[in-house]
């Protein structure tokens, strides 16, 4: 047995947001989102749960604080509620929802711990959504003019802001697929709100600057990694182009200022085009700081002729799975994580999300969730390699601090490395909480 060694700086934490957890959906003058809306849609969420309550943090700064700091996180990322800083999207400013972020910031300062802000983690009020959301273009400027209201409260105590999480969620899981607020099944919607958020990215990156805001900018795209189910070609154009429609769709005109050619080629051939106007693509391509990527799995591909909008079928089979059903797929962590480099060169990296579902009941008091630091131990691992490969690794921030809501699923797929339980809110946390303790206090694990 050996040991693997992470640089004394490593920025380790654990992240979160806010329509996940902080339930108060309707007090100190928030606005309604986009998932308000969406979770009380029946059949929309299982077991038809929602973010009213959820783990009640915006009661409970202390509390989470509290366990962060047990924790040892250097570094908490959590998000800002769009509705309850401008509860109708644009106009009038609540001071209470600025207020209460400023106290969760300076909480977390007070006990060392560096605050990540995520600004978009898809809570669009509904007011905007009524008005076309993010398909309607004037959205971009009201998502500007709210993060600048954000950045002018936070600045000088946040350094490290996020602008959007998971592009890919935001346009085509919630609008093309329709699992996500909201639930349009409709590829060019999709397409345009894929551009459009882009936009708002460059637009708030560039007012960021020009406000001479302190410290550094980013955005947090989910990716997967594919590989070819065999060396046959077809196989292998299918998972470039799944690979490139998921990953480069994303990150190739923020950090290069243009679309992969093959993806726009292969959505007009479906009769989908991106509707780019004059200036867009250089707005997008605003320089960023670091990226903030996030990863959960992957897959082998195949080609598979009208299967899907790709042609192309997942082979799923003999991954072990967690119990989301996802592959466990460590591999692909360090694969993307070295491809990115390779492709965009060595910008600075946090990872803002990595992490497992896992059912386990309190027994005793204890929550043994040894499958999951199993899961953390294998991707922590793939981490370390990409960092001994040269990707430019800052950080990695387990998803989730806590057990929440999750999405679609509600309240039945926990991620947290604390327990909560939903009908007291108790909070417990897990063997994984204190395996990760021992991971962030000695920068090392045992390999
Ligand atoms: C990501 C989301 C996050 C959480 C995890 C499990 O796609 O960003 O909010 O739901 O998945």
């Amino acid at each position: 047995m050996g040991t693997i060694q992470f640089p004394k700086d490593f920025l380790w934490g654990t992240a979160t947001a806010a329509y996940q957890i902080e339930g108060a959906y309707n007090e100190d003058g928030r606005g309604l989102s986009i998932w308000d809306t969406f979770s009380k849609t029946p059949g929309k969420v299982l077991f038809g749960h929602t973010g009213d309550v959820a783990c009640d943090s915006y009661h409970r700064i202390d509390d989470d604080v509290r366990l962060l700091k047990e924790l040892g996180a250097r570094v908490y990322r959590f998000s800002i509620a769009w509705p309850r800083i401008i509860p109708q999207g644009t106009g009038a400013v609540n001071e209470a929802g600025l207020a209460y972020y400023e106290e969760l910031v300076d909480k977390l300062l007070a006990n060392g711990i560096e605050p990540f802000v995520t600004l978009y983690h898809w809570d669009l009020p509904q007011t905007l959504q009524d008005q076309g959301g993010w398909e309607n273009r004037s959205t971009i400027d009201a998502f500007v003019n709210y993060s600048e209201v954000v950045f002018n409260r936070l600045n000088g105590k946040v350094k490290k802001w996020l602008t959007l999480n998971e592009p890919w969620c935001i346009s085509i899981l919630s609008n093309y697929i329709g699992a996500h607020a909201p639930g349009k099944q409709d590829m060019q919607a999709a397409l345009d709100v894929a551009h459009h958020i882009l936009v708002a990215h460059g637009k708030t990156v560039k007012r960021f600057r020009e406000l001479g805001i302190e410290g550094e900018i980013g955005y947090a795209p989910n990716t997967e990694w594919r590989e070819p189910y065999s060396s046959n070609e077809d196989d292998i154009r299918t998972a470039l182009l799944r690979n490139a429609s998921f990953n480069q769709w994303f990150l190739s005109p923020v950090l290069k200022g243009e679309y992969p050619q093959e993806v726009v080629e292969w959505y007009a051939s479906k009769g989908f085009n991106v509707k780019i106007e004059a200036g867009d693509m250089e707005i997008i391509n605003q320089p960023i700081d670091f990226l903030g990527i996030n990863y959960y799995t992957g897959s082998l591909v195949r080609y598979a002729p009208g299967n899907d909008i790709y042609d192309s079928q997942e082979i799923s089979s003999g991954y072990e799975k967690t119990d989301f059903d996802w592959n466990i797929y460590a591999e692909g962590f360090y694969r993307v994580l070295t491809w990115i480099t390779s492709e965009y060169g060595a910008l600075p990296i946090y990872i803002t999300e990595n992490g497992a579902c896992y059912e386990a009941d309190k027994v005793d008091g204890k929550v043994r969730d040894n499958n999951r630091i199993q899961f953390l131990h294998k991707h922590v691992l793939a981490l370390h390699r990409a960092l001994e490969s040269g990707v430019n690794l800052k950080g990695y921030m387990v998803w989730s601090l806590m057990d929440n809501f999750e999405w679609a699923f509600g309240y039945s797929k926990p991620f947290g490395l604390v327990h909560i339980d939903f009908d007291t809110l108790e909070r417990t946390p897990k063997s994984s909480y204190y395996w990760y303790k021992n991971v962030i206090a000695s920068g090392w694990l045992e390999v």
